[in-house]
């Protein structure tokens, strides 16, 4: 089983981190740079599947050879900063099933608004990994999960690049038993919802907006 929190403390998770980290840090090399993280995030996310063998031929013999058992994964984006992360990861399972979440925050009850919700088919048998750089409020991240398991999912992940304490704990309080997965644990969320140190608005950052 993973931990309910999982940092990656790789060496190479670290030094690509910290240049997404630098304000400077262009367009075009911090979308790379979350691309190449996403791949070792992924590693690390998808430790655990279940395994399962198939009996190949090999050019000397047939042989009993590990493979990965049930559905197909389900990859689940939470709109727009999700799809950072994904790209990177449908390389490393392509043939993986993609769903979009997309929440906006009400700017009086400041809680999370569905306004669209896209999910692969038979959800109850796959495995699913929502995917979100920045675990800050954990609001929407909780409410994605949430509209998962309306949709039958029952063994989810969630993958992120940065996590704040506060979006931990109220991961932990809403979905224990959804483990996360993360290159740091940051220090606090500022009085705009900003993770600090952090890194900005990832989505900001990887699309050039302001
Ligand atoms: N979303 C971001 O893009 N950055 C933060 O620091 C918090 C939420």
């Amino acid at each position: 089983m993973l931990d309910h929190l999982t940092v990656v403390s790789h060496p190479l998770v670290q030094h690509k981190l910290t240049l997404m980290r630098e304000k400077d840090t262009s367009t075009a090399s911090f979308r790379k740079l979350l691309r190449e993280i996403s791949l070792l995030l992924a590693y690390e996310v998808t430790r655990e599947l279940p395994m399962t063998t198939k009996t190949i031929e090999t050019p000397l013999c047939p042989m009993d050879a590990p493979t990965i058992d049930g559905k197909k994964l389900a990859l689940v984006s939470i709109l727009r900063a999700g799809n950072g992360l994904l790209d990177g990861i449908l390389e490393l399972i392509p043939a993986a099933r993609v769903g979009f979440v997309g929440l906006y925050r009400d700017p009086e009850t400041l809680q999370p608004v569905q306004y669209y919700c896209k999910l692969p088919d038979q959800m109850e048998d796959r495995i699913a990994i929502v995917v979100d750089p920045m675990l800050a409020t954990g609001n929407s991240s909780a409410a994605a999960v949430s509209l998962l398991k309306e949709a039958g999912a029952k063994q989810i992940r969630f993958l992120c690049l940065l996590a704040a304490p506060e979006g931990v704990a109220r991961m932990k309080e809403a979905h224990p038993d959804v483990p996360i997965v993360t290159a740091a644990l940051d220090s606090h969320l500022n009085d705009h919802g900003y993770i600090v140190p952090g890194l900005g608005d990832a989505g900001d950052r990887m699309f050039g907006t302001k």
